[in-house]
């Protein structure tokens, strides 16, 4: 499909939105592809975002079809004159990838965060999701910082 070929409308998330939005998550982040419990997509993700900050959670709809959502959260720090925003949640369902979708809902995001005044936008992403570097590093995301998460099985790990 060409890029010309349909129009993206991107706009806030609705609460009819949430059925679509999970299951479109469920196809892209997989618990093999996000296996800590940090980046677990489940329908709890999807209802306390859009409950907490609405305005930060938006959808790109083609012919009124969901194709595409994002959705983060801001945070002021006590006696700091920095305010962040992360962007949690960015997924383009996969018929509809590379063709500037994931682009639009960025821009959007943006925007509000910028209306906001919050000066720092965060991301994150598993080191091996190519895809996602490429895409926020054209953004102008820099400084890759590397977190390494850490497992205790409690059951065998008893002396
Ligand atoms: C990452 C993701 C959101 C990108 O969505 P998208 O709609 O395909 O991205 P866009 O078409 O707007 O891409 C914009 C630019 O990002 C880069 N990019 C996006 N996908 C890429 C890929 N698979 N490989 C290399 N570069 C890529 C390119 O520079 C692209 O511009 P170009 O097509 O003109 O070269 C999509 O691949 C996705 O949903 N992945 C699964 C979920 C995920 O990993 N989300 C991110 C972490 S929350």
């Amino acid at each position: 499909m060409s890029k010309n070929n349909f129009e993206v409308e991107i706009r806030e998330m609705i609460i009819d939105d949430i059925p679509s939005v999970f299951h479109l998550g469920e196809k892209l982040f997989t618990p093999q592809d996000f296996p800590n419990l940090y980046r677990t997509w489940d329908e709890y993700e999807v209802v306390s975002y859009f409950t907490n900050e609405p305005e930060l959670c938006m959808v790109a709809c083609i012919k009124e079809r969901v194709v595409g959502f994002v959705m983060g959260y801001s945070v002021e720090k006590a006696r700091s004159a920095w305010s962040y925003g992360h962007l949690v949640w960015l997924g383009v369902a996969e018929d509809y990838q590379r063709m500037g979708v994931a682009q639009k809902l960025f821009n959007r995001f943006r925007d509000k965060m910028e209306e906001d005044r919050i000066r720092i936008l965060l991301i994150d992403t598993q080191a091996d999701n190519l895809a996602a570097i490429k895409f926020f590093k054209k953004q102008g995301f820099s400084d890759p910082t590397e977190h390494v998460y850490l497992a205790l099985n409690l059951d065998e790990s008893r002396r």
